[in-house]
């Protein structure tokens, strides 16, 4: 059978290594499983995308669609037209798009009106309830058109039986992204910049922001910034720029020694740094998974998160969007009171396999 494997932007690229890897494992045993990977190239920048490819050893794309920046529509109607071309030219058997990106979506649609493609959701099923992002729509209107969820959580296996899904079509196997943290763990390096800035082992913050809610106005993205550094008692803030955000930060002056505006870092620098900060704030979905599961102190600037477990099980806490949260944090997180977290169920690393022996059992090939 042939797997179309889709990635657009930065998380795709981690959630995908390990599920090409369990491909070809399984079929170094004779199973005839075989992946054609896709790139759609909604991310482009080295740093967002070739330099992933490198770190995490994924092989070349066998298809970039190139289809740049744009609006939502744009990007969706580009991605859509590229994609309908390659099926209609070498069809698939399975399309299996992962996490919530407008290339989840636009693939999914694409697949499923050419020849009924079956579709896999990895990741399918998480809800934040809050439509104003894109991300929300994109993950509603992938799973009404989905024909196997695989799923991070129970919560999410909940979310998909109350939309009238059946049981058998859905299966708990757990995270991807985790199978790459675990695998590349003791690959982590730590970047020239520690000796630069003169970090000390949970002696410093890690922060991201890139959601259009905090970031595509100035003055909202601005104050952000201001109450985080204030409130870190001079300890040092590393702050790796997102693109989106890269474009308002241009011309914004903000004068704190402890804050450094870096370039996005590769994953096994940035993670490195994660593992040894005192906290994360973001508002980055996978890196609350990530913090969770390195026990790391995660607070995250939304009012809603799709993956509850980081907050239930994990270090994860919700302050919002108002700056005004942040401070009490901090004191919080500074005073030791933070919440130590577990690993949600079936975050183990070994999700990838599950996968591809569900797809092995569904295809009839084992
Ligand atoms: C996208 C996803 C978001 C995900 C994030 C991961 C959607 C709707 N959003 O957001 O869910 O959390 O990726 O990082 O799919 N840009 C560059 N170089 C690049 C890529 C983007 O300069 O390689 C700039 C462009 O100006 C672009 C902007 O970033 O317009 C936004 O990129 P886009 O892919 O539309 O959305 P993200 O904010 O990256
Ligand atoms: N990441 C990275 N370098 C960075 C910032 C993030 O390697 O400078 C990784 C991070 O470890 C995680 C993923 O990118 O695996 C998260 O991507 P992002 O926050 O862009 O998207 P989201 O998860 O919010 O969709």
């Amino acid at each position: 059978m042939l797997i179309d494997i889709i990635a657009g932007a930065r998380p795709n690229f981690i959630k995908i290594a390990p599920i090409i890897e369990a491909i070809e494992a399984i079929r170094a045993t004779g199973i005839d499983m075989n992946y054609r990977l896709v790139h759609t190239g909604q991310h482009y920048d080295k740093k967002m995308s070739g330099d992933f490819f490198e770190q995490l050893g994924i092989p070349a794309p066998h298809h970039n669609l190139e289809v740049g920046s744009g609006t939502q529509a744009e990007q969706t109607g580009r991605i859509m037209i590229g994609y309908e071309k390659l099926l209609l030219d070498t069809p698939c058997d399975l399309c299996v798009v992962v996490g919530d990106v407008t290339s989840t979506m636009a693939c999914s649609i694409a697949a499923k009106k050419v020849n009924n493609t079956k579709v896999a959701h990895v990741e399918g099923g998480i809800r934040s309830g809050d439509w104003t992002m894109p991300e929300e729509i994109n993950r509603i209107v992938t799973d009404a058109i989905t024909d196997y969820f695989f799923t991070t959580s129970d919560v999410a296996n909940n979310n998909l039986r109350k939309a009238g899904i059946a049981d058998s079509q859905v299966f708990f196997v757990g995270n991807t992204m985790i199978d790459t943290l675990y695998k590349q763990m003791p690959r982590f390096t730590k970047p020239e910049l520690w000796n630069r800035f003169g970090l000390i082992e949970k002696g410093y913050i890690m922060m991201t922001l890139h959601r259009p809610a905090n970031v595509d106005d100035k003055e909202k993205l601005k104050e952000l910034i201001t109450e985080i550094v204030r409130a870190s008692q001079g300890i040092p803030v590393i702050f790796p720029v997102h693109p989106r955000t890269a474009k308002m930060l241009e011309n914004m002056a903000i004068n704190a020694s402890n804050l450094h505006v870096i370039d996005p870092l590769g994953y096994l620098e940035f993670n490195y740094l994660v593992k040894n900060a005192k906290a994360v704030i973001t508002d980055s979905g996978g890196i609350t998974e990530e913090a969770t599961v390195m026990s790391v102190p995660c607070m995250t600037l939304r009012d809603s998160t799709e993956r509850p477990e980081t907050c239930t099980v994990g270090t994860n806490e919700l302050l919002g969007t108002d700056p005004k949260s942040i401070a009490p944090a901090f004191e919080k997180l500074f005073s030791g009171q933070w919440k130590k977290g577990a690993i949600p169920e079936l975050w183990d690393g070994k999700t990838s396999g599950r996968i591809v022996k569900h797809i092995a059992r569904i295809f009839g090939l084992s």
